[in-house]
């Protein structure tokens, strides 16, 4: 294999591109392949036979496979009716770990239930062999007390400071909705999506592998959190645009020597294992009580105007804006 395909976006059709790469090589594939409904892409035309989308999808699942290392995860992205198809492929080349259900409204169809979730399939090359890290995400408060909004039966005390273990449904990540947020393409996903399947399924210096790389978002994610990448994109114009973001993006996403995934200045995404050396990064505000005023102090991490306060049970810790 060349040297510089590692951290490169490659312009060309993943088919051929895929030879470029050994078996077992990557720690983590991702796929958001074109959906076959005549999406408006710059040259990709989005229309195939249904026969004919099946089984071109059916060769780069098995080469995502392939290169995909023994404790490597593979992850699909696609509409429910896609990944139907898509599970039986895999079904008979990897192990089914989870089908991630992402809220994420869609237009009105008219007589059917409406969309509102797009699915990732989780799988393992080999299942006694993946690598998993238990990740967590904030919980829900409201905006101007903190306070949290779920009950949890009168246990509040117990819950976890930061939030819950993240489960196989994601509700607190948005589709990218304003065109100001947005590169020109028609299906550009979130970053803080990709960085909770980085964080969740690699460690640092990892290999991230997307065969369909659009805008880059997969790419991005990766670098942020101090991993490789390996990118295929068959539209020049995007591999310019990935290119480009990429030359501005730096491995800094980071607490101390934590990986951690934010977003508009909130933390979306840390590791479970991460927690209690990350904790003592935030500060408390001096008008509450400290827990443990020795462990607790402000050093506010490169580029985050964030802080986190704490109430005296240690229950009511949130994310505040410094702005
Ligand atoms: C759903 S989009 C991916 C969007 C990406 N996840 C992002 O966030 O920007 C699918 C992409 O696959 C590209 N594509 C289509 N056929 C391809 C092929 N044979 N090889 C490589 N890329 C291809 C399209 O140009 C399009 O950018």
């Amino acid at each position: 294999m060349k040297k510089d395909t590692i951290n490169s976006i490659i312009q060309g059709d993943c088919l051929e591109l895929f030879k470029r790469i050994p078996d077992n090589f990557v720690d983590m594939s991702f796929a958001d392949p074109p959906f076959n409904l005549k999406k408006k892409y710059n040259s990709y035309k989005d229309s195939l036979e249904f026969k004919d989308y099946i089984s071109w999808c059916e060769k780069w699942i098995s080469e995502m496979v392939r290169v995909t290392k023994p404790t490597g995860s593979i992850y699909i992205h696609n509409i429910p009716k896609w990944l139907t198809y898509f599970s039986a492929i895999l079904n008979k080349i990897a192990f089914f770990k989870h089908w991630i259900s992402w809220d994420a409204p869609t237009a009105p169809m008219g007589k059917t239930l409406q969309p509102a979730h797009y699915g990732i399939l989780f799988y393992a090359k080999d299942e006694k062999k993946i690598k998993f890290n238990e990740i967590r995400y904030p919980h829900k408060r409201d905006r101007k007390t903190g306070y949290l909004l779920k009950d949890y039966g009168g246990k509040k005390a117990k819950v976890h400071p930061f939030g819950p273990l993240v489960s196989d449904v994601w509700t607190d990540i948005h589709r990218i909705k304003h065109n100001k947020n947005r590169d020109p393409h028609p299906c550009q996903l979130p970053i803080h999506l990709l960085e909770r399947l980085v964080l969740m399924s690699t460690d640092e210096n990892d290999i991230v592998f997307d065969p369909f790389m659009g805008t880059g978002t997969t790419a991005i994610a990766a670098k942020r959190l101090g991993r490789n990448y390996i990118g295929f994109e068959l539209d020049q114009k995007y591999v310019e645009v990935s290119r480009e973001k990429l030359s501005k993006t730096n491995p800094d996403s980071k607490i101390g020597n934590n990986w951690v995934s934010y977003y508009l200045n909130k933390i979306r995404t840390l590791r479970n294992k991460d927690w209690d050396s990350i904790k003592k990064y935030f500060y408390i505000p001096s008008d509450r009580k400290l827990i443990d005023k020795e462990e607790i102090k402000l050093i506010k991490p490169k580029d985050m105007n964030f802080q986190l306060v704490i109430n005296k049970n240690n229950s009511q810790l949130y994310f505040e804006s410094l702005k």
